[in-house]
């Protein structure tokens, strides 16, 4: 299991375990971590699944996809460190990572 921890804007914390293979979208579902509603299910179209990637976390977490550039642009408040959570995979490599949620989502 890997360990993913979600920060809500107001500092909450929420440490889950997530199986490998699933998206940090479908973990956080799972564990009903508030501040993220996917409306989608994880098609890549609705950008409602954003968070930003902890700064020590955003080498691994890997490139966004053009798909995700362009949905990116629906999202408020886009930083650099800005990702669609479902379009980020579980793996072992993951453990530890943290994700912070945008204030005006959820
Ligand atoms: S769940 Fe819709 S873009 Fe990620």
């Amino acid at each position: 299991m890997t360990k993913i921890t979600y920060i809500e804007h107001d500092g909450t914390s929420h440490t889950v375990d997530a199986p490998e293979g699933l998206s940090v979208m479908e973990a956080a579902i799972r564990n009903m971590v508030p501040g993220i509603d996917a409306d989608c299910g994880g098609a890549c179209a609705c950008a409602t699944c954003h968070v930003y990637v902890d700064g020590d976390w955003a080498g691994k977490t890997g490139e966004r996809s053009s798909m995700e550039e362009s949905m990116l642009d629906f999202a408020t408040d886009v930083r650099d460190t800005s990702r669609l959570s479902c379009q980020i995979k579980v793996t072992a490599e993951l453990d530890g990572l943290t994700v912070h949620l945008p204030e005006h989502q959820g």
